[in-house]
């Protein structure tokens, strides 16, 4: 693995564009919000005080109201749509996006503190980030679950992060708007098969444009009235853990006095969750809010509430069992949809493809409930990706092809921060 942790460093310096890493060149040339928190626990492997800058530079551009933008534009670029000029004006281009992405800050700030050479260090730049981060789980509460459902709403698949996942596939029916024409640059730097259709942009621009109607994003404004509102698994399985993380966090730096608000959130999340599973298949589901039913398709993200440590021990086991089927269907898991399932397309983004990041949230998770031998063989599959075929965006898990992007940023954090 010498030459791997090697080339992840490399390629980190390479997509560094001054206090901020892109996740790829070309095809996304900004910094995005849950990549960089990510990307940040690679950094620490090799420069402690440049992991502590890219959670400075996302924060940067933190909103007034709290939310951390699912993009931020720092500098232009002419290779990504939808850029800044299409989330503000053309003429007034944006700072970021309008939208959201899953929460990961604390979780990464808890990782840098726990990890850190530099206790000095940790301990300044922890200081100045905690009412930050405090702020951006507030907004969450406050802005997407105002009805008090203990667990939080996502208005565009692009913050859940899993853009294209089968979940969305009945909420995203929605009629399309009337959209000025648009080219895809997406498609100009991966194979079509490899991303989302164009009928899925079509509904995501539509959502884009929508909330841009409402006075630019006004976070009071969008969860009323969003044709797409649903529980993520995702988002709030990394925010349930994200609330521990801070939790933790708050403690080692004396302030007692969140401690309450925070495990208010954690009691109320962990009732939330309650509806999102499944007794019958043994899985957890999104939950379309708008119509109150549960999204039928099994993906990867059903597994992730045993990273929020929120799952039962009933249902730790269960779920368990259904990933051990999936892994005895693919050479190499984990497949981001069950591979038995009909909407399974093995390279098209998160309909199928194995996502490096995803395998070490479900293997964080099940060392937590004590199932370390399927653990191990995830470890082991992502070793053997990434050894192969290198630091790719995804993999297909039926072949151990790389695919999308390249030399991509949180797949080298993740073979420094924990392939090591
Ligand atoms: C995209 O594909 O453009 C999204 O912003 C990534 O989530």
């Amino acid at each position: 693995r010498v030459s791997i942790v090697e080339e992840s460093i490399e390629c980190l310096r390479r997509n560094d564009l001054g206090g901020y890493t892109i996740p790829a060149h070309n095809l996304y040339p900004f910094q995005w919000n849950w990549d960089s928190a990510i990307v940040a626990a690679g950094w620490a492997v090799f420069d402690e005080a440049r992991a502590w800058e890219e959670l400075d530079t996302l924060f940067s551009g933190q909103w007034e109201d709290g939310m951390v933008p699912s993009i931020v534009f720092h500098k232009p670029s002419t290779t990504y749509f939808p850029g800044p000029e299409i989330w503000g004006l053309p003429g007034n281009p944006s700072r970021s996006t309008g939208i959201t992405q899953p929460p990961v800050a604390a979780i990464s700030a808890r990782f840098l503190f726990e990890h850190t050479e530099n206790v000095k260090l940790a301990e300044k730049k922890m200081t100045d980030l905690f009412p930050k981060i405090l702020a951006s789980h507030r907004w969450w509460y406050k802005a997407r679950d105002p009805e008090n459902k203990g667990v939080v709403a996502i208005l565009h698949p692009w913050e859940s992060g899993m853009d294209n996942s089968p979940s969305w596939d009945a909420a995203m029916q929605f009629p399309i708007d009337n959209l000025p024409p648009y080219e895809r640059k997406d498609l100009h730097h991966v194979n079509a098969s490899m991303r989302p259709t164009k009928d899925t942009y079509d509904h995501y621009l539509t959502l884009l444009y929508r909330f841009k109607a409402e006075n630019f994003y006004d976070s009071e404004k969008l969860y009323w009235v969003s044709p797409f509102r649903m529980t993520d698994l995702c988002t709030n399985s990394i925010l349930f853990r994200a609330n521990r993380d801070l939790r933790w966090l708050a403690i080692k730096l004396g302030k007692d006095d969140v401690v309450k608000e925070i495990d208010e959130w954690l009691d109320r999340g962990f009732e939330g969750f309650r509806q999102l599973w499944d007794e019958k298949s043994g899985l957890y589901y999104c939950q379309d809010q708008l119509t109150g039913k549960l999204a039928d398709a099994p993906t990867s993200a059903a597994f992730l509430p045993l990273f929020a440590g929120v799952a039962s021990k009933d249902q730790a086991a269960k779920l368990v069992e259904n990933l051990r089927r999936w892994l005895d269907n693919v050479p190499f898991g984990v497949p981001s949809t069950d591979p038995k399932d009909p909407r399974f397309e093995p390279l098209r983004y998160w309909r199928g493809p194995v996502w490096i990041i995803v395998n070490w949230m479900i293997c964080n998770g099940l060392l937590h409930y004590g199932y370390d031998d399927i653990a191990q063989r995830i470890y082991d599959d992502s070793v053997a990706l990434t050894s192969n075929a290198g630091l790719k965006e995804y993999f297909d898990p039926k072949t151990g092809e790389g695919c999308g992007g390249e030399l991509f940023s949180w797949t080298a954090a993740m073979c420094l921060a924990w392939l090591d």
